[in-house]
């Protein structure tokens, strides 16, 4: 009865120019392993849970790239997506099609592009969070400890009582920052890993309360999800849908929300400093691939075409990343300036 799904439509653009539109960040090697984190995310669950239980969502344009990095997949094992629409109508999809198959079943839900380092814990704060899931309608999350007012996380207040699984008073997502600033402050809040754990009938029962219009497009009966009209039938639920992700449209409102704290080594690998801090680096905090030679520099994050010699003089803080034929050379921190520029940019590439 337990299932795993992937979200894997998402754009994340801060890491541009690598991480693009045509092909976003859950689709590249960002580590330098060797696998792309969509794969990494892939083999996390291969080895707990059934292989015909686990699925992907993602938009029809991504396609051919999830089953090039994952070629054990089936067709139905593969939720395609005609529009963009966030993460609740993803979740609705996935969530409706496996209750029509299994109406017991219990479903994690995770990202395809954040890096976890404690793989044994992760597992035994899932299974906890499942059997949980599967006794109660509760929608559970995983809760991080947080160590600066980032704006880009959904922030959760709990009963700080004994048990296991906690009680959520409160679910605020992407808060400003003076708001951010003071949650941290407070030292009552965790972050929202994004990574969920629910019943199928759970969720559906959430979609119901707090969303209603997705509840009623996707909910047409099994009809659709065992019959050839499937893809029809999605095409024109997702022009109906509003864009809208699982946190706006369900955690913030839910009163059944639980937090289950866990150290699982975790980053969701969003800006460049993140990655800087993740990958190998050398005795002047250079995180470099062999192609790259550094001098009197320091603390940089270079990531080019391998072909490439690359040298760096009197540099510190400094991102120069290449795809694609497009270079990146700005300050590693300077990531909100680059997203308006970025925007300007891409219409010339
Ligand atoms: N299939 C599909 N379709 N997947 C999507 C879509 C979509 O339309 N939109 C996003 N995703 C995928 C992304 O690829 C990513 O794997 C995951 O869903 C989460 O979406 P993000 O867009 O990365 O969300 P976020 O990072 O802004 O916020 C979420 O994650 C934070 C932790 O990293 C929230 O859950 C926050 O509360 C949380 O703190
Ligand atoms: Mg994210």
């Amino acid at each position: 009865n337990r299932y795993v799904v992937i979200m894997a439509g998402g754009t994340g653009t801060r890491l541009w120019p690598v991480s693009t539109s045509q092909k976003p960040k859950q689709f590249h090697d960002l580590l330098g392993v060797g696998k792309s984190l969509l794969r990494m995310t892939y083999e996390r669950f291969l080895t707990h849970y059934k292989r015909e239980n686990i699925y992907v969502v993602t938009n029809k344009d991504y396609e051919m790239l999830v089953k090039e990095q994952i070629p054990e997949i089936t067709e139905d094992q593969l939720l395609l997506e005609p529009n963009k629409r966030n993460t609740a109508p993803c979740i609705a999809y996935a969530a409706y099609k496996i209750a029509s198959q299994n109406p017991e079943a219990t479903m994690v839900v995770a990202p395809a592009d954040h890096l976890i380092l404690k793989e044994d814990t992760f597992h035994q704060a899932l299974s906890v969070a499942m059997d949980s899931a599967s006794k109660n309608d509760y929608l559970v999350t995983l809760g991080m400890q947080p160590n600066r007012p980032e704006t880009g996380y959904g922030y959760i207040q709990y009963i700080p009582d004994s048990s296991v699984v906690k009680k959520v008073k409160t679910f605020t997502e992407k808060p400003e920052l003076e708001l951010a600033k003071k949650f941290i402050e407070s030292g009552d809040f965790v972050w929202n890993a994004g990574i969920f754990i629910w019943s199928a009938k759970a969720i559906i029962k959430a979609f119901e309360n707090h969303l209603p219009d997705i509840a009623e497009i996707f909910s047409d009966g099994e009809e659709p999800y065992f019959s050839t009209h499937e893809k029809l039938f999605i095409n024109k639920a997702y022009t109906q849908c509003v864009n809208i992700s699982i946190d706006f449209g369900i955690m913030e409102k839910a009163e059944n929300v639980y937090v289950l704290l866990a150290d699982i080594g975790w980053s969701d690998l969003g800006n460049w400093e993140s990655l800087h801090e993740i990958r190998n680096r050398d005795d002047d905090n250079n995180a470099i691939p062999e192609n790259v030679l550094c001098f009197d520099s320091t603390d940089n994050i270079v990531t080019t075409d391998q072909s490439r010699l690359v040298v760096l003089h009197g540099m510190k803080d400094f991102l120069v990343a290449e795809e694609d034929g497009v270079i990146l050379i700005c300050k590693k921190n300077a990531e909100k300036e680059v997203k308006d520029i970025v925007a300007a940019v891409k219409n010339k590439k």
